[in-house]
């Protein structure tokens, strides 16, 4: 094999209870990256669409990835990666890691494997933190293992892949303003109170047990954040009403997708999922700010060869 075309899905991290550590894959939005072997060696970036990306190879979170991986696993050809672009560099919901784990899968594709997707982690995330500043893998790790996972440590890079409750269906609203990882992060506190934390893995650790046990009460009880998003609500539009309209049309929980500035809710069922998202198309209509609202199923498989 010579060349391959791949589907790197959008996702959404924190999922309100786990910054930096809770993330599930998405489904219908998603980069199309083709990536051939070249007889030069090393990595370069072909055409890129749909987006304007550094054409800099130090500077693109994809040839930054790609080569972290080659530097480990040395090969005697070389890889160029071209990107269809279709996530929005700093919408909320993983641009930058479906670029660079879109990329290392592709390339471990045509080394023919010599590492397993839960491995490829540790070459996108040297991508993921060039685009945000800090190495997490909550965006990256739902689509190299599907579903939802858990990051228990972002440090040694321990993943687990946990199941998804069936007819859980996520409702994304995109308000067209950008909003870089960088600064969503620069704002954060260093400290929190320990009553806030204590809060915080209260409802990180029945989210995860609740997702087990296919329990929605428990799970819309779980969706709260006690500390990134107080402090980050301010950077979205009309966050807390999106938010209210949300739970009361019947969401089970509602936030901000990753860093924002797009919000997701959980819903049970597609009817409910789809009045989630015009109500909240509802708030934005009446300030005229522009906007995108996307459907999705979880996504258990993550990055796909097409
Ligand atoms: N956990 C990350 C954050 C996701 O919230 O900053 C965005 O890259």
């Amino acid at each position: 094999m010579d060349q391959i075309k791949i589907f790197s899905p959008a996702s959404v991290a924190n999922v309100s209870c786990g910054f930096d550590v809770l993330g599930f894959c998405l489904d219908p939005i998603g980069d199309i990256m083709t990536v051939s072997k070249t007889k030069d060696k090393g990595v370069s970036l072909g055409v890129i669409t749909g987006q304007k990306l550094p054409k800099d190879p130090l500077k693109n979170v994809a040839t930054v990835a790609a080569s972290a991986l080659l530097k480990s696993h040395s090969s005697k050809i070389g890889f160029r990666i071209d990107i269809e672009k279709k996530i929005k560099p700093g919408s909320g919901i993983g641009s930058s890691a479906a670029s660079a784990a879109g990329a290392v899968f592709a390339i471990n594709e045509l080394l023919g494997k010599p590492y397993s997707r839960k491995e490829l982690v540790q070459f996108a995330m040297v991508g993921e933190s060039l685009a945000s500043g800090a190495a997490h893998a909550d965006n990256l790790a739902p689509l190299l293992l599907g579903g939802f996972t858990l990051v228990r440590s972002n440090k040694d890079l321990d993943i687990i892949k946990l199941p998804s409750p069936k007819g859980l269906i996520v409702t994304i609203i995109h308000p067209k303003i950008e909003l870089k990882t960088i600064h969503s992060r620069s704002i954060l506190k260093n400290e929190i109170p320990l009553s806030k934390a204590v809060e915080q893995w209260g409802n990180l650790g029945a989210f995860v047990s609740a997702l087990y046990t296919n329990d929605y009460d428990l799970l819309s009880r779980s969706m709260k954040d006690e500390i990134i998003e107080p402090v980050r609500a301010m950077l979205i539009p009309k966050f807390s009403q999106l938010q209210k309209i949300a739970l009361d049309s019947g969401a089970l929980g509602c936030g901000i997708s990753g860093s924002g500035p797009s919000i997701y809710a959980l819903s049970k069922g597609e009817i409910i999922a789809n009045r989630v998202g015009k109500s909240m198309g509802i708030i934005y209509d009446k300030i005229g700010l522009d906007y995108e609202v996307h459907y999705s199923q979880i996504n258990e498989e993550g990055i796909k060869i097409l």
